[in-house]
């Protein structure tokens, strides 16, 4: 198969997992790096042999001609790099948070479709190799014919400090919406991939860091279409015994009528079938880059996806699910009761509005 011409927008911080990961795909040529900042994108040229390097969006785009464009920006650029995308008719993958807000999302899933390019939110979480192999397990019915349901504990211990999240990520401490709309989505997105669609939710949010603007902590109950509940317990502030915290962001059990599966923070899965002992999951996943190489199993789904003119999992219609719940989330929390019947309203390229 013919290999895919790709160019990337965003250079900063994340940006070094995506060119590691474009860089080990064999169909893949990634042709030219876009940077507000010219150092910026001179620097990632170089470092990851890129051809290219621009810091105007639109004249790399028209320059280089790419079948695909990889935009690893902060969600507030979003809606304008994927508005000059579509126009010319390029696919793409952008990074989660999508958008700033839910309507600003639903205006960028609506303007891609209008223009026939494929979006695909870099939606990294469910692609973890631990979370594919619990889902392997449900399919061939290791815990049972019913979900009971999942719990997740995320501690993450980046957040205490007065100085919190600057070395990596210093947007965390002004942000007005962290927890839920930066971090718990990635798992709302992966309770989905694992149990099934979301129709209502309980959440209680609070600040235990002071110095920062937006919320670092959040208990969530989740109300799944198929009866299952599910509990996402996540926390930036408090820290974890594991030696990295940053592996699989905590653990979780999963429940059927059949027994549970269990995920430790080292990737460790077990399997305890109801009346039996616990027993270890074969399975492999590498620790590589971020989070177990979700970085590397993304991008492959979604040049993969593109050549074979699969759906994409995470594509943008799909994901305006995840964000609908993280919305309800809020709301839940807001207003301090239960928020149930979660669904989207979008217009579809006839100009039909879908629920
Ligand atoms: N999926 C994950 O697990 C994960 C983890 C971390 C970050 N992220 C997401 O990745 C994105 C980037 O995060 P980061 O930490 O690398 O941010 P960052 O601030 O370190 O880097 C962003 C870069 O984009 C450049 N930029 C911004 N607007 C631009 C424009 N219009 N044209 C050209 N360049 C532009 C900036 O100059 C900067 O170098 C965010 O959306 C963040 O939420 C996702």
């Amino acid at each position: 198969m013919s290999k895919k011409k790709g160019v990337l927008v965003g250079a900063g911080y994340f940006s070094q997992f995506h060119f590691d990961a474009w860089s080990r795909l064999d169909n893949v040529d990634l042709v030219a790096v876009c940077d507000a900042s010219e150092d910026v994108a001179g620097q990632a040229a170089k470092q990851y042999a890129i051809a290219n390097h621009y810091t105007d969006f639109a004249e790399m785009l028209d320059r280089e001609q790419p079948d695909f464009v990889d935009i690893v920006t902060g969600p507030d650029s979003h809606l304008s790099l994927v508005t000059q995308a579509a126009q010319r008719g390029i696919a793409i993958i952008c990074q989660k948070a999508l958008a700033p807000t839910f309507e600003e999302a639903k205006e960028i899933v609506e303007v891609a479709e209008a223009s026939g390019s494929r979006l695909m939110v870099h939606e990294n979480f469910r692609f973890q190799r631990w979370h594919r192999e619990i889902r392997r397990q449900i399919d061939c019915g290791a815990i049972g014919d019913r979900l009971h349901g999942i719990s997740f504990r995320c501690r993450m211990g980046d957040g205490w400090q007065p100085d919190a999240y600057l070395g990596r990520q210093p947007y965390f401490r002004t942000m007005p919406r962290l927890m839920v709309f930066e971090t718990g989505v990635h798992f709302i997105d992966t309770f989905r991939y694992l149990v099934g669609e979301i129709n209502g939710v309980y959440a209680s949010l609070n600040r235990w860091n002071p110095d920062i603007v937006g919320e670092d902590a959040a208990t969530i109950m989740f109300e799944f279409e198929s009866g299952a509940s599910g509990v996402w317990d996540g926390n930036r502030f408090n820290e974890t015994n594991a030696e990295n915290p940053r592996l699989t962001f905590g653990e979780a059990v999963v429940e059927g009528n059949g027994g549970s599966i269990r995920l430790d923070a080292t990737g460790r899965l077990t399997l305890q079938r109801l009346g039996e002992p616990e027993q270890a999951i074969d399975y492999e996943f590498q620790d590589h880059a971020f989070a177990g190489d979700c970085v590397y199993h993304t991008q492959k789904h979604f040049i993969d996806s593109l050549q074979e003119e699969r759906e994409f999992e995470t594509s943008g219609r799909e994901y305006l699910k995840s964000l609908a719940v993280v919305e309800a989330v809020y709301q839940s929390a807001q207003s301090r009761v239960p928020v149930r019947g979660i669904g989207i309203e979008i217009a579809n390229t006839d100009g039909e509005v879908n629920t």
